[in-house]
């Protein structure tokens, strides 16, 4: 069937907002129906005999794992080696005994990471794939498959392929903590509140959609702009960065908050944006600190934080944008949002072409 853009300007912009309604379908798709419990389908491992998660993709199916490895050390207790694909496959990472491959991508055909599978399939270690096209080579390759049930994705820039691929790697770690013995029914079931809870959460950060684009049309100016975050936010703050640069053709870094001393911090003035990613979970007030640090040297400060956090350091903030309070484990599907309408907008107001940036592929099918 043909897909049409509905009532939006861009593909992309559908996209966002088709958000709330597939990371609703992706979750209720591990649900068990008289449970209610998260629950995995057959995988070809024990989890508790895994001794270690090689995780590897491309792009914005990297930062998606990037998240995966900080939910699956901190809630499951396994080590996750989190790798790009391109560099995974021509590295001699050797294989260790009980070792499993965790392969994610919407389309299932990228050719770096079919190449790091073929490779450590071969090897004889099992694979298993987070893939938003059922009928594709990377789901047809591996031993199991997770679908993300994002629907077509059309815009080059990923956005509901990326919080999809979330949802499924939260599940999987709910799942491989449990198998693990290390998920105690209170946890288990506030975790799965707040799974729940997000679409209707995601639903309240679309809604400040016009709120955004006003900082859009401030951003839309600079030639640098930085993202800082901590924990799962630095992957939040990774992903991004990627958004702006791939469509606003800005110019945008990502450093975890706490590296900002080492090199970034010398770049910052009156002239270079720093987005914060500050949800308040366990390291806000480290990554307060360092926002500090970038208001002292005059640095123009976006926060995103819930409105403890805004209320906190909003004083010292250039702009904010208050989000909704979750669980700290969800919050980095949910901060996934703003930045991906900051770049949005920004690209739109810019007058980019956002649903084919130059250079760039949906798919990147050849090395
Ligand atoms: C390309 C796309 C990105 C995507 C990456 C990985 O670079 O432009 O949006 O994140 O490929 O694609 P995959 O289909 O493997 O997720």
């Amino acid at each position: 069937a043909l897909i049409g853009k509905g009532n939006h300007r861009h593909f992309m912009e559908k996209e966002i907002f088709e958000q709330p309604a597939v990371l609703g379908d992706t979750l209720r798709s591990f649900a068990d129906p008289a449970t209610h419990r998260i629950t995995l389908p057959e995988l070809p491992f024990d989890f508790q005999a895994v001794s270690r998660v090689a995780a590897v993709a491309c792009g914005t199916a990297s930062y998606a794992c990037l998240v995966g490895k900080y939910w699956l050390e901190s809630l499951a207790g396994l080590p996750v080696d989190w790798d790009i694909a391109s560099e995974f496959r021509y590295r001699a990472s050797p294989l260790v005994p009980g070792q499993v491959g965790l392969f994610v991508s919407q389309s299932g055909e990228t050719a770096d990471t079919l190449a790091a599978m073929r490779h450590l399939r071969g090897e004889g270690c099992p694979a298993l794939a987070v893939v938003n096209v059922p009928e594709s080579t990377l789901a047809r390759e591996a031993d199991a498959t997770l679908r993300t049930l994002a629907g077509p994705e059309i815009g080059v820039a990923s956005t509901k392929a990326f919080t999809t691929q979330l949802a499924t790697l939260a599940c999987l770690a709910v799942g491989a903590a449990r198998a693990r013995g290390r998920l105690d029914p209170e946890r288990e079931a506030a975790l799965t509140k707040a799974l729940d809870e997000l679409p209707a959460r995601i639903l309240q950060v679309l809604e400040k959609d016009q709120e955004i684009r006003a900082i859009a049309a401030e951003l839309m100016a600079a030639r640098d702009v930085l993202y800082v975050g901590r924990g799962t936010s630095y992957a939040i703050a990774l992903e991004g960065a990627l958004k702006l640069k791939e469509i606003s053709y800005i110019h945008a870094e990502a450093y975890a908050a706490g590296e900002l001393k080492h090199g970034p911090i010398a770049l910052i003035d009156e002239h270079v944006p720093v987005i914060v990613v500050a949800p308040r979970d366990h390291l806000f007030e480290k990554t307060a600190s360092n926002l500090q640090e970038v208001v002292a040297r005059g640095g123009k400060v976006v926060l995103l934080s819930d409105a403890a956090g805004v209320a906190e350091l909003g004083d010292y903030a250039w702009k904010t944008v208050t989000l909704p309070e979750v669980d700290p484990f969800v919050a980095p599907i949910l901060y996934a949002v703003p930045v991906q309408l900051l770049a949005y907008h920004t690209a739109v107001l810019k007058g980019t072409d956002v649903d084919q940036p130059r250079n760039l592929a949906k798919s990147v099918t050849v090395e």
